[in-house]
C-alpha cells in the first residue's frame, strides 16, 4: 500500500534549491560557476540592524503568535505609508518567512487559485500540496508579462460561483518587471469579489523608490505579503509578514489559530531587531542597493539582446526573462527550457532556472536568471565613492556577472542556429 499520500509522492524539491545544490556539487568537483539560479539578496543585513540581534539575543520566550506587539505597530506604520491605507497591530501577522504565511492562507482558503503565468516557482507547488485547483492566466512577454484585466474577467465569468485567491506579485520574480494597469486589474478583481495576495517582497527593490501597491486601488480585497528577506538581504533570518485589511480580518484570525497549533511564532531575537528595521531610517542602504541593481540589470539586458535573446528591461529586483527561441533552434538535445539550462550549465558552468519551473510552457526556451552573483558589501563600499556606477564599477565590484554573461554570449555565439 501507498504510504504517502497520492498527491504528494512525485513532489519535487523547490526548483531553486534544486538548482543550487547540483550547483554545488560541481564546484565540489573543481568547475568554476556562474550562480545565476538562486534569487538571494547579496547585500548585508544593515549593521545597526545586526547589533539590535546581538543586544536581543538572550530574549528567549515564546513571544505573541501575530508577532510581537512593538514590532506589529511599526510595520502597521511602516504599510499604512507605503500602501497608504491606516492599518493598526490588529492588522499585521507575523511569520517565519513570507513563503509559509502564503501557504497558510492559501491552506485556509476555499476554492481556486489564480495564478497569472508566468509566477514565483512556490505558489503552485504549494497549491499542489494541498490539492488546490489552479487556474493559470497566460500573460505576454509583449506587455510586459502584466495580467491584463481582461483575462481576469473572463476567468472569472467562467468560475462564476468558486471562491477565488489571485496572486500578484511586483517587482516580478521572475520577469523583473513593474505591474502596470494595477488600477483596472483592481476594478475587476472588485466586481468578482476577488481576493488578491499582493506579494511585495520586492517592492522597495523598485529602481525608481516608487512604491506600487494594488492596495491604492483595491485595499479592501488585497492581502499584503512582505518581509525582511529582500530588501535588507535577511532571507535566512525568515521573518515574513501579512497586512490583512478588516474586511478580511477573518482570514487573519483563522492563520492565526493554524499559526498556533504549527509555527507559533518567529524566533523572539529576530523579532526585537526587525523593530529596528522598521524604524530607523535605511534610505542610503536602499538607494545604494537599487542603484547596483540598476546598473546590472542595464548591463545584462543591454549585452544579452544584442546576441539576440528576447528580453524585457528588469525594473526592480533581481530578475530577468530570457528567450532565446530566435538564436537556438529545439533539436534532440536542446528540446524545451530544462534541457537548455542543464546543457548551458554543462557547457560553461552558467546555472539558470528553466521557465516552465514559472508556469511558462516547457516547450518555449525561455529561462530565468538571478543577477546576484556578486560581494553585496563590497559593492555597496565602492559605490559609495562613485556618483555615477559603469561598465568599469561592474568589473571591479560584480566580475562574476561580467565574466558569466560573456561565457553564456561566447556560448551563444558558437551554438547560434
Ligand atoms: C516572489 C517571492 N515571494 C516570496 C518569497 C519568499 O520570501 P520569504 O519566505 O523569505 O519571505 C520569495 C523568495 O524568493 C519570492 O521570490
Amino acid at each position: 500500500m501507498q504510504k504517502i499520500k497520492e498527491n504528494l509522492v512525485n513532489i519535487k524539491p523547490s526548483a531553486t534549491l534544486a538548482i543550487n545544490e547540483l550547483s554545488q556539487k560541481l564546484e565540489k568537483e573543481g568547475r568554476k560557476i556562474y550562480k545565476f539560479g538562486l534569487g538571494q539578496s547579496p547585500f548585508p543585513v544593515p549593521k545597526t540592524i545586526v547589533e539590535e540581534l546581538q543586544l536581543n539575543a538572550h530574549k528567549k520566550d515564546y513571544l505573541n503568535v501575530s508577532g510581537l506587539l512593538e514590532l506589529r505597530e511599526v510595520i502597521a506604520k511602516y504599510h499604512s505609508k507605503k500602501n497608504k491605507h491606516s492599518y493598526t497591530s490588529d492588522n499585521v501577522i507575523v511569520g517565519p518567512g513570507s513563503k509559509e504565511l502564503i501557504f497558510q492562507t492559501q491552506l485556509i482558503m476555499n476554492g481556486d487559485l489564480l495564478l497569472p503565468s508566468p509566477s514565483w516557482v512556490s505558489y503552485e507547488p504549494q497549491a499542489n500540496i494541498i490539492n488546490k485547483k489552479i487556474h493559470w492566466l497566460n500573460t505576454t512577454a509583449k506587455n510586459n508579462w502584466h495580467l491584463e484585466p481582461q483575462k481576469l474577467d473572463d476567468v472569472c465569468k467562467q468560475f462564476k460561483n468558486i471562491t477565488k485567491l489571485l496572486i500578484i506579485n511586483s517587482p516580478n520574480n521572475p520577469s523583473g518587471t513593474i505591474h502596470g494597469d494595477l488600477e483596472n486589474l483592481a476594478i475587476v478583481a472588485k466586481k468578482h469579489d476577488v481576493i488578491i495576495i499582493s506579494d511585495e517582497i520586492y517592492a522597495e527593490l523598485n529602481f525608481t523608490g516608487k512604491y506600487k501597491s494594488l492596495t491604492h486601488y483595491y485595499p479592501e480585497g488585497t492581502i499584503i505579503s512582505s518581509g525582511l528577506s529582500k530588501w535588507c538581504g535577511a532571507g535566512g533570518w525568515r521573518l515574513g509578514t501579512l497586512i490583512f485589511p478588516n474586511e478580511l480580518d477573518y482570514i487573519r484570525k483563522t492563520l492565526r489559530s493554524i499559526a498556533s497549533e504549527t509555527f507559533t511564532s518567529v524566533s523572539a531575537p529576530i523579532q526585537y531587531a526587525a523593530i529596528k528595521a522598521y524604524t530607523e531610517d535605511y534610505s542610503n542602504y536602499l538607494n545604494l542597493s537599487r542603484k547596483i541593481l540598476n546598473c546590472i540589470a542595464t548591463y545584462v539586458y543591454d549585452e544579452l539582446t544584442n546576441v539576440g535573446l528576447q528580453c524585457q528591461r528588469p525594473q526592480g529586483g533581481f530578475y530577468m526573462l530570457c528567450d532565446f527561441s530566435d538564436v537556438i533552434m529545439a533539436s534532440n538535445e536542446i528540446s524545451n527550457s530544462s534541457s537548455l539550462v542543464n546543457k548551458i550549465l554543462k557547457d560553461i558552468g552558467f546555472a539558470m532556472l528553466p521557465g516552465s519551473d514559472f508556469g511558462i510552457n516547457e516547450n518555449h526556451l525561455i529561462t530565468r536568471i538571478a543577477f546576484v552573483d556578486f560581494d553585496g558589501k563590497q559593492a555597496l563600499e565602492l559605490a559609495k565613492k562613485h556618483s555615477n556606477l559603469s561598465e568599469d564599477f561592474l568589473k571591479i565590484a560584480c566580475s562574476n556577472i561580467v565574466n558569466g554573461i560573456n561565457e553564456l554570449k561566447y556560448w551563444i555565439n558558437k551554438n547560434l542556429s
